[in-house]
């Protein structure tokens, strides 16, 4: 019987991933762990910064920023169930990380200070007029790897990685 239970778990876990892959705008390809630790001293946060996870898959990019900045107040935004429900479990003792399952089109970010996100590129054309219009000038939106082509980045840094994803931040200041 718990064989039984364990089999449907796997199935129905298996299947919720396999929706995912053709309803969200990008999959959960997870940041590799080696690179995290290079994001977080990028991202140029501090005491009093507001982090926002677009897409924050298991909220691995929250968790380790807050080993760093235990303070900091961070909203991870997730659409799909798989990795909304491993984000929910793996923060569940951190009072100042929030997970949102929410479609990060409708999410309100407009009291954030810094924006990662780890998407597609026609996601980022998309994605970037909606955030000038919600959110604050000056707000920082880093995104992992991939480049909204229609703009100009503020800064572009290559992380020193041997990882074959997770390469580069562009920056963009709103
Ligand atoms: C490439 S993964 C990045 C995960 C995480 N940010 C990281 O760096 O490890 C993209 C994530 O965005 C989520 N996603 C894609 N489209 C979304 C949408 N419209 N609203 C909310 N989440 C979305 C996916 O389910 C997936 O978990």
């Amino acid at each position: 019987m718990v064989c039984l239970i364990i089999s449907i778990f796997f199935v129905l876990f298996f299947l919720a991933e396999i929706v995912a892959i053709f309803t969200t705008d990008a999959p959960f390809v997870p940041i590799p762990e080696e690179t995290l630790e290079k994001i977080i001293e990028n991202l140029k946060l501090d005491n009093n910064s507001i982090l926002y996870d677009l897409g924050c898959g298991d909220a691995r990019v929250l968790q380790k920023m807050v080993e760093k900045y235990p303070n900091i107040k961070s909203v991870g935004i997730e659409i799909a169930f798989v990795p909304y429900i491993l984000a929910r479990l793996k923060t569940r003792k951190n009072k100042n990380i929030q997970i949102k399952r929410q479609n990060i089109f409708s999410a309100d970010v407009s009291d954030a200070t810094h924006i990662f996100v780890y998407l597609y590129p026609e996601v980022m054309e998309k994605l970037m007029p909606m955030l000038e219009k919600k959110c604050w000038k000056g707000t920082l939106v880093i995104s992992c790897d991939f480049e909204d082509k229609n703009r100009k980045p503020t800064e572009i840094i290559h992380l020193d990685t041997l990882a074959k994803r997770g390469k580069r931040l562009i920056v963009y200041r709103l």
